[in-house]
């Protein structure tokens, strides 16, 4: 059975009192919840307070990105021993905000998923096709690229510990949410590509999680299609209600 993951992927938002508060208020409302993994994923430079503030409850923690070398000369970059350092358990890799404006590739995503499992983080590795892309009908070959690249060599055991999240580019931050039916063919597709590459039992193992302007009021619709396991929130993460919201439309 697949465990329902919501993970929110705070961006570049968010400021060092907000931050606290902001998981803080989360978390004092999940107290009760058994059958959900949550998580926030702050900007690194609040992931320790973050990471303080919620230790104890239910709330884990996430970093957006990482580097994929264990350490030394290389400025500006974290890495995976440093994220767990500071209480992470999750880190996002391969957003679409780091492929298409920071030029990060398949080959980059991949060093950095292997480098997270290595030092045991859980990898959410996320894939998406443009909106040019969906027009000319080339989706499932963007996603299939993009799934074979960035995943490329994990063993099946890797494979089960890593969450995937389709996160369609023109549904990112502009309330054009996929309709739950476009969504499920996608994640359908990528259980499909699991299944190839691993076998049956993997790929009904993986979590899959749904992202790009999910909100409490198309959560549950999205959320109860087959193989949308969960959702990676980024605006309507940054309210603990909006939040929370989105969270009740997990069933339970
Ligand atoms: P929005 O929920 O703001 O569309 O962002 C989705 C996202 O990019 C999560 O990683």
């Amino acid at each position: 059975m697949r465990r329902p993951f919501i993970a929110g992927n705070w961006k570049m938002h968010t400021d060092r009192v907000s931050a606290i508060a902001l998981a803080e208020g989360i978390a004092d409302q999940i107290a009760d919840i058994a059958h959900i993994d949550l998580a926030v994923c702050p900007p690194y430079v609040y992931i320790d307070a973050v990471g303080r503030a919620v230790a104890g409850s239910k709330l884990g923690v996430g970093a957006q990105n990482m580097y994929h070398e264990a350490g030394g000369a290389y400025t500006g970059e974290v890495s995976a021993t440093m994220l767990l350092d500071v209480g992470c358990k999750y880190v996002i890799l391969g957003h679409s905000e780091r492929r298409h404006i920071l030029g990060e590739t398949d080959a980059a995503v991949n060093r950095k998923v292997h480098a997270a499992h290595q030092a045991g983080l859980v990898p959410v590795v996320c894939v998406g096709e443009l909106l040019e892309e969906r027009e000319a009908g080339q989706t499932l070959q963007v996603i299939r690229t993009q799934f074979e690249g960035s995943l490329a060599g994990l063993s099946d055991h890797q494979m089960t510990k890593t969450v995937l999240a389709y996160e369609p580019v023109w549904a990112i931050g502009t309330g054009k949410v996929a309709t739950p039916e476009q969504a499920q063919e996608v994640h359908a597709d990528l259980r499909k590509m699991i299944a190839g590459q691993y076998n049956t039992q993997v790929a009904e193992s993986v979590v899959i999680q749904y992202g790009g302007s999910v909100k409490p009021d198309n959560a549950a619709e999205l959320l109860g299609q087959p193989d949308i396991d969960g959702a990676l929130v980024g605006g309507a993460s940054l309210k603990a209600d909006s939040f929370l919201g989105i969270v009740a439309g997990v069933k339970a």
